[in-house]
């Protein structure tokens, strides 16, 4: 037993000197940061329960230290203290019932709850108002002097107050924080990186840290870096009696101009935060910022000076830390799927891995073209990430792990469903299934229709449509409503109250709003706002198949109308200038490229001329009349074209949809069977609810979902999807999900179908 456990401190110290050397030495870590606080916590667990273990070469031993001989010193005024760390309510009850022995019988203690940033502590000092001296954490005792870096982040005050209603500036105030990327801002500097065909930044904090210690502070300066202040570690001049508590602590911050963590809260007992706790793991993911756990502050500043320190860490104080999000795991393989669209994303299949809670074993490559950028290979070490109920993702590969035996990963060939050729369509990301009726493409498809967002067909379960599908009962969408009850009956695991219920349902789904009903179409880029949008002018599907086919007839005589001009090119237009390749990418693709343009415009004529004049004089020739044909081609869009919110290719997508052959057959073919898509009467609209925000829960008694958001929105609300410190009301209906729940949470009131009517109603 004693063996067990000193082979296995061995084992760890043995562990943690190899990451230390790859993260420090080599610059290139083979773990995750969390997975290394893993095994430093399991070592020091080891050596607190056994001190017998401790080795004098124990990574235990050795003083945190991120000192660097690029910066000068700075010798902090007080030690730049750490927290201890607990992983669930146990170790937070336990380390409140320590304090309490250690104070006077009958001390109450209340709280301060502040987001524990995953970023760096900084150590910043100021001398009658200005800004002095900016240093890291370094060992705790002396910092890196990294002032002009500091300097170049904006939301660290130059002088303070900043307000002019702020509190006098103190003689000396020495105030430590942390410094981080927003997670937008570590974005766009991926973006940049990418755009400059530079490899992206995996770990936020990583280079955080490492744009804190540019040499240049001029490099620091380009980058968004921000910094959080969340307490005092030294001052003379304030009159601390009157700043006992760490709540007014950080309220005097605010004050004197800091950007401090306003998701902090206030708690009057332990149990408040507790029962607290999962509300804030599920916020994790909405902040602005990367939070690896909250931490717990003793509200009463003297009763934490009087807790004192242990080690470093101050009984004051302690980190909630969450489950981890990243892990390290490997690459197996890659399958890849079709989407109702043809569309074919790649996964990642991995070894199974524990990652925020879950294991995992397969994660989101999101295309090939990010599968290139990541460099990610079968066979890979990589690290991947989950955060709250998002798919889990891989960040990217750890290049150091290699051995030479990894394989680059390509776009399939061939479909792996139909056996048709992929097609990557010019200028697009994504590779797709080039046979339109592929069956996983048609079963997508199928399963998207009836979907709850969609027709909602209650009963129609992805392996009912497979069913179907595989007896040939249904081809598309329209084979549904001809379903009869005899043939289904003979199917197996159709019982006759299911088969009952599928009918009924059936039935019930002929009579979906139009709206409704072209959101359930899978029409590239129209959900349910453009659908709304599209009724708002179109009162039914033959008003659009007309409008459809009337300017697919005028962009074929265009074409015509331009084919003299276009023929009469030069093959290979590489030498020609942008202007004239840009003219023939317009007269290539008029309902995008020129339509638009001359909506509402009278004088086609003279602009056209003017716009394609690089053309002409490059053929030495002008074109047969194509003014006309453009102006009709103007005249019929332009119904679409002018519905604000509509884009040119979304369009020219809904055009195509209703102009081609099949999709026409099986409207068609839902007319016949008594689908009705009738136009929704229009909601009176008002602006009664102007500056709420709903969100919206359960099914409601006779409203569907986009029934309600229309109608919020019409009366001038909003409809997000997730409830927040900002949203005004939960409108709750029958089987309500967790969204309930934490409406009661955050003390957000819920209401009904029929008290939203009536909020409308009484104005
Ligand atoms: S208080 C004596 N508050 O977490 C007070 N620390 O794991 C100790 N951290 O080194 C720090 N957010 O850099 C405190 N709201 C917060 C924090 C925070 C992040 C960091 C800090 C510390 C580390 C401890």
């Amino acid at each position: 037993m004693a063996d067990d456990l000193a082979r296995r401190a061995a084992e760890l110290r043995d562990q943690l000197h190899f990451h230390i050397y790859r993260y420090n030495v080599l610059g290139d870590p083979i773990i995750t940061d969390a997975e290394y606080d893993r095994l430093y916590h399991e070592l020091r667990q080891l050596e607190e329960e056994h001190p017998e273990l401790i080795a004098v070469d124990s990574p235990t031993q050795r003083a945190g230290s991120d000192l660097s001989e690029d910066f000068p010193k700075v010798r902090h005024p007080a030690p730049v203290l750490s927290l201890a760390n607990a992983f669930d309510e146990a170790g937070l009850r336990a380390w409140e019932e320590r304090n309490l022995r250690l104070l006077p019988a009958g001390t109450e203690l209340d709280y301060v709850l502040e987001p524990k940033f995953d970023g760096l502590t900084i150590v910043i000092t100021y001398e009658n108002g200005l800004l002095t001296k900016a240093a890291t954490r370094g060992n705790g005792e002396i910092g890196d002097d990294v002032t002009a870096n500091v300097k170049t982040i904006r939301t660290v005050p130059l002088r303070i107050p900043v307000r002019a209603d702020g509190p006098p500036a103190p003689e000396r105030l020495v105030v430590r924080g942390e410094v981080l990327f927003h997670k937008e801002d570590f974005e766009a500097v991926n973006r940049q990186q990418e755009a400059a065909e530079l490899p992206r930044y995996v770990n936020a904090r990583n280079t955080a840290s490492g744009t804190l210690k540019q040499k240049d502070s001029r490099i620091t300066a380009t980058r968004p870096l921000t910094a959080y202040i969340y307490s005092v570690l030294d001052s003379v001049g304030i009159v601390l009696d009157k700043l006992d508590k760490q709540w007014d602590m950080l309220e005097y911050l605010r004050e004197m101009g800091f950007q401090i963590p306003q998701e902090s809260q206030y708690y009057p007992t332990l149990s408040d935060i507790i029962q607290q706790l999962p509300a804030w793991e599920s916020r994790r993911d909405s902040l602005a910022y990367e939070i690896d756990g909250l931490v717990v502050k003793v509200n009463d500043m003297r009763l934490a000076i009087e807790l004192g320190v242990v080690g470093k860490d101050p009984r004051g104080a302690i980190a909630f830390k969450f489950p981890s999000q990243e892990a390290t795991t490997k690459l197996i393989g890659v399958t890849a799927s079709v989407g109702r669209t043809g569309k074919i994303t790649p996964t990642a299949q991995l070894e199974p891995v524990f990652v925020g809670g879950v294991t995992v074993s397969n994660a989101s490559l999101h295309n090939y073209d990010q599968i290139e950028k990541l460099d990610v290979r079968v066979g890979d070490t990589i690290i991947i990430k989950r955060s709250g109920d998002v798919i889990p993702y891989v960040v990217g590969p750890v290049t150091g792990a290699r051995d030479g035996t990894e394989e680059p990963i390509r776009p399939p060939e061939l479909c792996p469903f139909s056996g048709d050729p992929v097609i990557q369509p010019p200028g697009a990301v994504d590779y797709y299934c080039s046979n339109p009726l592929c069956p996983e493409r048609v079963f997508r498809q199928l399963e998207f229709f009836v979907s709850r967002g969609a027709m909602d067909i209650e009963g129609m379960g992805p392996e009912t449509i497979k069913t179907l599908i595989d007896q040939q009962l249904i081809h598309d969408e329209a084979d549904i409503f001809y379903l009869q009850a005899e043939p289904l009956l003979e199917l197996e695991r159709f019982a006759e109250k299911k088969v009952q219920n599928l009918m009924e349902s059936i039935e019930r789904a002929k009579d979906r709003p139009l709206s409704q009903f072209l959101a359930s179409l899978g029409i590239d880029g129209v959900g349910s706002t453009v659908a709304t949008l599209l009724v708002d002018h179109f009162d039914s599907v033959d008003a659009l198949i007309e409008i459809a086919r009337q300017a697919k007839a005028a962009e074929a005589a265009f074409r015509q109308a331009a084919a003299s001009l276009l023929q009469a090119l030069p093959e290979d237009l590489s030498d020609e200038a942008d202007s004239v390749t840009r003219n023939v990418a317009r007269l290539r693709d008029p309902l995008v490229e020129l339509a638009p343009r001359y909506v509402d415009v009278q004088d086609i004529d003279v602009r056209l001329q003017r716009l394609l004049k690089p053309l002409y004089e490059t053929i030495g020739a002008e074109a047969d009349d194509i003014a006309t044909p453009l102006k009709n081609l103007v005249d019929v869009a332009a119904p679409l074209l002018r519905i604000d919110g509509l884009g040119p290719v979304l369009v020219e997508n809904i055009i195509n949809w209703f102009a081609d052959e099949h999709n026409r057959q099986v409207i068609h073919k839902m007319q016949q069977a008594g689908v009705k898509m009738h136009a929704e009467q229009k909601v009176a609209a008002s602006n009664v609810l102007e500056g709420q925000t709903f969100v919206l829960t359960g099914t409601l008694p006779t409203l569907t979902r986009d029934e309600a958001t229309a109608l919020i929105e019409a009366n001038g609300g909003k409809v997000t999807g997730s409830v927040s410190k900002k949203t005004s009301y939960v409108l709750v209906g029958d089987s309500p999900g967790s969204k309930a729940e934490k409406a009661r949470q955050l003390n957000i009131p819920t209401i009904s179908e029929a008290e939203l009517q009536a909020m409308i109603a009484a104005g």
